[in-house]
């Protein structure tokens, strides 16, 4: 079930929608938070990724992926052509920092849910990459592992989805970059064979 959010989000255009995030105190998060992170890139972009929430220089800088994930992240779209802001948008399921770095709870990220179902709405992407098993499992409203998620298209509301391992796990976990690569390839076969 969606929260309901602190004000009816679902008719706001983007500006309006920015400014809502910027003020909105709907979870604990932002007691804690410097910022709001509410995204970055082309707002009509084909290609959304979506990651966990902010972390420390996210939080400093208020944008999304631009610590060492975020560098690996850059790095996985080069890899398939893509470029920060070019055609992409890059966002997270929640967009305060939870304290250090921990995994947002349930009720946190149903809060913060509207808020990016709007972000969907108005980018309406040709294809979603959600980043990781939070993004993932909020997204798909599923409990399956990225293991088992990765690997096929899903369907989020109408839009083709597709799931892939988080670029800060696979700092710690080289070996499954390949893995990973191998989602991007078939993430842009996807597109091509759509286009
Ligand atoms: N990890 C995320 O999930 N999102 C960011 O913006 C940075 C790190």
């Amino acid at each position: 079930q969606t929260a309901r959010p602190m004000v009816e989000v679902a008719d706001m255009d983007w500006e309006q929608l920015t400014a809502t995030v910027a003020d909105c105190t709907a979870c604990p998060l932002r007691q804690t938070c410097t910022q709001t992170v509410f995204g970055v890139g082309d707002k009509a972009a084909d290609w959304l990724y979506i990651g966990e929430g902010p972390g420390a220089r996210e939080d400093a800088l208020g944008e999304p992926f631009v610590g060492q994930a975020g560098k690996l992240l850059d790095n996985m779209l080069a890899a398939i052509q893509l470029k920060r802001g070019e055609n992409v948008y890059i966002t997270n399921i929640v967009k305060c920092r939870p304290p250090n770095n921990r995994n947002p709870s349930e009720d946190e990220a149903r809060q913060c849910a509207p808020y990016l179902a709007r972000q969907i709405a108005l980018i309406k992407p040709r294809l979603i990459v959600a980043l990781g098993k939070v993004a993932a499992q909020n997204l798909l409203n599923s409990t399956d592992t990225i293991a088992n998620l990765r690997g096929k298209v899903h369907d989020y509301h109408g839009i083709p989805l597709i799931v892939t391992y988080h670029p800060a796990y696979l700092l710690r976990a080289l070996p499954e970059k390949a893995k990973a690569w191998k989602d991007l390839c078939m993430a842009r076969a996807f597109m091509e064979s759509q286009s």
